[in-house]
């Protein structure tokens, strides 16, 4: 294992001591002290790697807002909610632009969080030159491996993983999603992503990420059939990433989340959840809405804790205030585990309850998970 991630490993691995008082507790609608475990130290105690949230430039002049995401005691691993995509990071070709993630990355490297970095190959985000260039195989596949050697590179050593390919199916048939990538090289965009970025940084771990695979079957054998693609070609692929975009009322049973996810870590990958939010289909939430979608949180959370091979849990922003969901599906959200006004929501109570129960049943030895050997992590 390499220098750089064996470091981050053990910085994670103390996160269980981090004592930050969260400045939101005087808003908090648990009887949670200021100086309670929170989501990362009890993962951590849970024999998990991490909790992580996604966070953005655009979030740091929100002072409440930073207060808890710099709180290693929440949050242990950090992702760019979109300055690393394609169409921040190389909006002209060739001229890329780093100064937005790596600001995400010096704060994340200040609070002693690590970095998930996202994404590399995705169909949406792209520049114009991207989408509308009259492209080959020959010349888009060249671009592609100019993108992502270019911008592994420069976060070399920075990232625990990177989503190599973004969700390269369809909403839920298995079918290859269409896109400038699928359209001008075919299916072996995904391998040649994979391959570039395995040569530009052999330490970071290579994701294939996608959407639904918690509900839909047919999504889920599809990328089964293309992770034991890439393995049987010697094309490294470390994990997949399950977004964890749910609907409360609409999240399947903690037992069969653990089961889809098994079915990854059978081939030998790691899977996280990547992307998690459960939002209201309808608004405002009913307090038994709100119960429902603590319940759903607490199947998701505990799905990984069941899994060895499940390292982590990442939520698509923390508070309502900034989640995506409202502004695309209109009328919906609510999906985080904290209001628009900070305050702690029932699902984030349901997240601390199911971890403290983890740890207090089993004790951390005996939870699926990482061993800690001299400082370094292993399976
Ligand atoms: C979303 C961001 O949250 C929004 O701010 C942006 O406008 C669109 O993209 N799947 C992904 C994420 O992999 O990158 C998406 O993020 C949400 C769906």
């Amino acid at each position: 294992m390499a220098r750089l991630t064996r470091a981050l490993l053990m910085a994670l691995a103390t996160a269980g001591s981090a004592t930050a008082a969260p400045a939101e507790s005087t808003t908090t609608t648990t009887t949670q002290n200021a100086t309670a475990d929170g989501l990362h130290s009890l993962m951590v105690k849970a024999g998990k790697m991490y909790f992580g949230t996604a966070i953005d430039v655009n979030n740091f002049a929100d002072a409440k807002y930073m207060a808890i995401a710099d709180n290693k005691n929440e949050f242990g691993m950090m992702t760019a909610e979109n300055s690393m995509k394609w169409s921040s990071s190389e909006p002209n070709q060739g001229k890329f632009a780093f100064a937005s993630a790596d600001k995400v990355v010096e704060r994340a490297k200040k609070n002693g969080q690590g970095m998930r970095c996202h994404n590399l190959i995705w169909y949406n985000q792209l520049p114009s030159y991207v989408t509308s260039g009259s492209w080959t195989n020959e010349t888009l596949t060249a671009a592609m491996q100019t993108h992502i050697t270019n911008v592994v590179e420069h976060f070399k050593g920075a990232c625990y993983a990177w989503d190599v390919v973004n969700e390269a199916f369809g909403d839920g048939d298995g079918s290859y999603r269409q896109s400038v990538f699928l359209k001008n090289i075919g299916e072996a965009f995904i391998p040649l992503a994979f391959q570039a970025a395995a040569a530009a940084d052999p330490d970071t771990k290579l994701y294939f990420n996608d959407f639904n695979l918690e509900i839909s079957p047919d999504k889920a054998a599809a990328t089964l059939a293309l992770v034991k693609d890439l393995q049987a070609r010697k094309i490294r692929i470390d994990g997949v990433g399950f977004q964890g975009h749910l609907v409360v009322g609409g999240t399947p049973t903690r037992d069969a989340l653990a089961t889809s996810l098994r079915q990854f870590t059978a081939l030998g990958v790691e899977v996280a959840y990547t992307e998690v939010d459960i939002r209201f289909e309808s608004l405002p939430a009913s307090s038994s809405g709100l119960e429902q979608q603590a319940q759903d949180y607490a199947a998701l959370v505990g799905s990984c804790l069941d899994v060895k091979e499940c390292v982590g849990v990442t939520v698509w922003q923390f508070s309502d205030k900034y989640n995506w969901v409202s502004s695309v599906f209109k009328g919906k959200g609510d999906a985080c585990l904290w209001s628009a006004d900070y305050a702690k929501k029932p699902a984030y109570d349901a997240v601390i309850k199911v971890l403290q129960d983890a740890i207090s049943s089993s004790g951390t030895s005996k939870i699926p998970g990482f061993m800690m050997d001299e400082g370094v992590f292993f399976w």
